[in-house]
């Protein structure tokens, strides 16, 4: 039955959730937002009021340091977060999806008590490392190596776009150890700030989440410890591709919020803005365009509460996951330049916000897998 366990109220502790990240996000991130995005900076103050006020770590269990929250609570979250600084919940999404989860699913007791705790507290923030100059997409082809020297591995090569490159102080690496295995030589290991031979490459300059520090990654005979490899030989691509299914929830409720904040934007300013004598929501034109936005963007939540709904309650999500990424990431495109066109000039203009939201949208089609990839996955698990 397609829609099992649907459930759509939300419970006191959802609301308390999503009224807690409105009001971080209209009383910390707002102010600023537009010098952030056109300096290209997030200052660490900023994170570590995320890490205190449990965003950073919402799904861990309190256990290991974290809120012990539901996905539901992190698309609510993520939502409110996105809808003013995707580059503020971008940090969360891959600090949660594709850090904690990976660590707290697959790590061991040790990797745990040492990297998940200060990270779901946030008091770190991590990465995740998967694309390379030549794997984007096509993501086995990894071409850096974890070569096996008895008790280390001995890892080179180079990474590409890696969010929170330069902040992190855990990245979470694939490489490539028995290349005559294919995805199944892959290993995934957790690499130190600092350790000897790993280098900071240079800070991306983007089109948008552009206030998000986005950096390769070079590795040259970087020593990693045995006890730093997660789960068993070779798991590191099942690693990524189980994270990234996470992840995917959380970039389509980052997108969902890309959406709804240029949406509430155009309402507001439709009411406001008189054309012809009257206020332009009275328009038919406006009202058309405010109407697909509001419907799409009910749609979109409706697919990340599935999402969220099927990890919630150990079904199956890979497709519904790819689905809300997929359908939310073409939402917040189209909402964003339509909002733009409601606000006519106003709109090509910084102080209007609508102009960020529209360059921000852009990378929700494009990290976390292409819109070709969700459509990929979906594919392949709806004729398998
Ligand atoms: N969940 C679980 N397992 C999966 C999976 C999924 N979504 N997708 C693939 N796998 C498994 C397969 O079952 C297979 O396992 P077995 O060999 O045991 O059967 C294995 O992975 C290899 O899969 P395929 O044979 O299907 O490999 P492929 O090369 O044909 O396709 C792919 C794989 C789905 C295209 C994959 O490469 C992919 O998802 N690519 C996109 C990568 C991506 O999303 N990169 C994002 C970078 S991270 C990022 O953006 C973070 C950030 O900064 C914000």
């Amino acid at each position: 039955m397609a829609l099992e366990g649907l459930n759509l109220d939300l419970t006191e502790e959802h609301l308390a959730v999503q009224q807690a990240a409105r009001d971080f996000a209209q009383t910390e991130l707002l102010p600023g937002v537009i010098e952030r995005d056109d300096k290209e900076y997030f200052p660490e103050e900023l994170v570590r009021k995320m890490g205190e006020l449990g965003f950073l770590g919402m799904m861990v269990s309190p256990e290991y340091g974290g809120g012990g929250m539901d996905t539901v609570s992190y698309v609510l979250a993520m939502e409110e977060l996105s809808k003013i600084d995707a580059s503020a919940s971008v940090i969360v999404s891959v600090n949660n999806s594709l850090v904690c989860y990976g660590l707290e699913k697959y790590g061991s007791e040790e990797q745990k008590q040492k990297y998940l705790v200060p990270l779901a507290k946030g008091e770190i923030v991590g990465a995740f490392a998967l694309s390379e100059p030549e794997a984007g997409s096509d993501a086995t082809s990894q071409q850096t190596t974890a070569e096996d020297m008895g008790d280390y591995y001995l890892l080179n090569g180079t990474k590409n776009w890696i969010t929170n490159g330069g902040r992190a102080s855990v990245y979470l690496v694939m490489a490539q150890t028995h290349p005559e295995l294919g995805h199944k030589g892959i290993n995934c290991l957790i690499v130190e700030k600092g350790m000897e031979g790993f280098q900071i490459g240079k800070k991306e300059q983007k089109l948008g989440i552009r206030g998000s520090d986005t950096h390769s990654l070079m590795f040259t005979d970087v020593k990693v410890p045995k006890e730093n490899r997660i789960g068993a030989d070779g798991f590191g691509f099942k690693f990524a591709m189980s994270t990234l299914n996470g992840g995917r929830i959380g970039i389509a409720s980052q997108a969902l919020g890309i959406a709804s904040g240029a949406y509430e934007l155009a309402v507001k300013y439709s009411k406001e803005r008189k054309s012809f004598g009257k206020p332009i929501c009275e328009h038919q034109a406006i009202q058309f365009k405010l109407s697909d936005m509001a419907t799409s963007i009910e749609a979109a939540r409706l697919l990340c509460f599935r999402a969220a709904l099927d990890k919630d309650n150990n079904r199956d999500y890979v497709k519904s996951a790819a689905m809300a990424k997929l359908f939310c990431s073409q939402v917040a495109m189209d909402t964003t330049i339509e909002a733009v066109q409601v606000h006519g000039g106003y709109g090509f203009v910084k102080e209007f916000h609508v102009e960020r939201l529209m360059r921000d949208a852009k990378i929700t089609q494009i990290y976390e897998g292409t819109s070709e990839i969700q459509k990929m996955v979906i594919a392949r698990e709806i004729l398998k």
